[in-house]
């Protein structure tokens, strides 16, 4: 698997331990996330991740900004993204398992690192669960193709 890392100035501190959890799980990552001392603007970040995903060239994304909501908007806007808002471990396992969520987004501000861990290797080991949920993601796929 191959995941997409980013996050805007909101959530360098948080990225950075998330960009430390995958390394000790091996997992293939690239980080295009700032190392920004001053602001920068979310989508600048999360739309070309997103549209890495979208496109491909990653399985999965996480996107890491003061509250989450900022990129999980933004990322949204990106045909084929599924990208989802998630603070706590029940809803990292169901998004996975009920909308094949491809993209993860967090807020620093919002959650500690310790949880932020938890959901990260929840949300990147479960399967979508398919079946009557394929149906109804195939039904977001359709509105986008329109
Ligand atoms: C930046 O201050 C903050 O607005 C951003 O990180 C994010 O929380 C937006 O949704």
């Amino acid at each position: 698997m191959k995941v997409i890392l980013t996050s805007d100035h909101g959530g360098v501190n948080l990225r950075k331990e998330i960009a430390d959890l995958l390394t000790e799980l091996n997992i293939e990552f690239v980080d295009t996330g700032c190392d920004c001392e001053g602001s920068v603007d979310y989508p600048d970040y999360g739309i070309p991740a997103a549209e890495r995903v979208a496109n491909g060239e990653f399985d999965r994304g996480i996107l890491i900004c003061g509250t989450g909501i900022g990129m999980s908007i933004s990322a949204n806007k990106v045909p084929g993204i599924r990208a989802a808002l998630v603070h706590d471990v029940f809803s990292a396992k169901a998004t996975r398992e009920h909308n094949d969520s491809n993209m993860l987004a967090m807020g620093e501000r919002v959650i500690g690192p310790g949880l932020a861990r938890e959901i990260v290797q929840t949300w990147l080991g479960t399967e979508f669960t398919a079946g009557r949920h394929q149906n109804r993601v195939n039904k977001i796929s359709d509105y986008e193709n329109k």
